[in-house]
């Protein structure tokens, strides 16, 4: 496995790789991997003769300094886990190398970075798509893997990738929980025992939404009953809760006629946790 730091150096690695004809796939990540990370690495070796993986906490995506100091990070564990999953390459960028001085370029999905977690947010998925186009234009991977827990993420690179014509495939992969339920997070480690605890009515009121749905319930029925559920958790503080059109994230109303996207945020003893998931009426 070959680690790069400047994209010059990554690049002339990988126009290598593809001149013997070997196609690329690509896991961009923040590090401090997880079961889920190593989920999507396993989906993009079936995809593609090469696995690239980026390691790069980037700071244009954090709304708060405190959130991207605390920021968990272990590059040298994170890099044993890549070698023993037979990884190709991983792009091991400083700000510098991704934000030279003087760069002045956003990539912006105008309505869908601002509602819903984009919203509470401001900034958030702006960043995301900035440096996910700049990792894109390195990178030139035949297809990327992206974790469907963060599914307004997910809708956000596949809109960016239609409309700037990025010629790649876009990957979702289902969301990998602990045995009870709880969505793998880099941010899980700051959780304290009773928060962890806690953190568990986020898949609860995930489960809740889908029995409601498949019931008959209403989009506002569903909404109504998984806040209360969440509010119910006396530590958690509730930031968000989204059912919405699935893919498209616009509003939906009434009895669904098709998928929907639910979409929760709250924080557990400081620390931001997010779940989300498509449900079928
Ligand atoms: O999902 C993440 O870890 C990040 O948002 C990503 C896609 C690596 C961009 O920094």
């Amino acid at each position: 496995m070959e680690t790069f730091s400047h994209p010059g150096d990554l690049r002339r690695h990988l126009d290598g790789l593809r001149r013997q004809g070997q196609s690329i796939g690509f896991v961009p990540t923040m590090g401090f991997l997880h079961a889920g990370h190593m989920a999507l690495v396993d989906r993009a070796a079936q995809e593609t003769d090469r696995v690239v993986v980026s390691i790069f906490v980037n700071p244009t995506q954090f709304g708060d300094p405190k959130d991207l100091e605390t920021y968990p990070r272990d590059t040298e564990r994170d890099l044993a886990m890549l070698r023993e999953a037979g990884v190709a390459a991983v792009f091991l960028p400083g700000v510098e190398d991704i934000y030279p001085e003087g760069s002045e370029t956003i990539v912006e999905t105008m309505r869908l970075a601002n509602v819903l977690h984009g919203e509470v947010r401001e900034g958030h998925f702006r960043g995301v798509a900035t440096v996910v186009a700049k990792l894109f234009n390195i990178v030139q991977p035949d297809c990327a893997c992206f974790g469907e827990k963060d599914y307004q993420q997910l809708q956000v690179i596949r809109t960016m990738v239609r409309d700037l014509h990025f010629p790649l495939r876009i990957i979702g992969c289902p969301t990998v929980r602990e045995a009870d339920g709880l969505a793998l997070s880099s941010r899980n480690v700051r959780l304290g025992p009773e928060d962890r605890t806690a953190a568990l009515v986020l898949n609860r009121a995930l489960d809740r939404a889908q029995e409601l749905a498949a019931t008959g319930a209403t989009v506002e029925e569903i909404q109504a009953g998984i806040t209360a559920l969440v509010q119910a958790e006396p530590r958690a503080h509730l930031r968000a809760v989204d059912v919405t059109e699935a893919v498209t994230l616009r509003p939906a109303t009434g009895r669904p006629g098709g998928q929907l996207a639910v979409m929760l945020s709250a924080e557990f003893g400081g620390v931001l946790l997010i779940d989300q998931r498509e449900i079928l009426p």
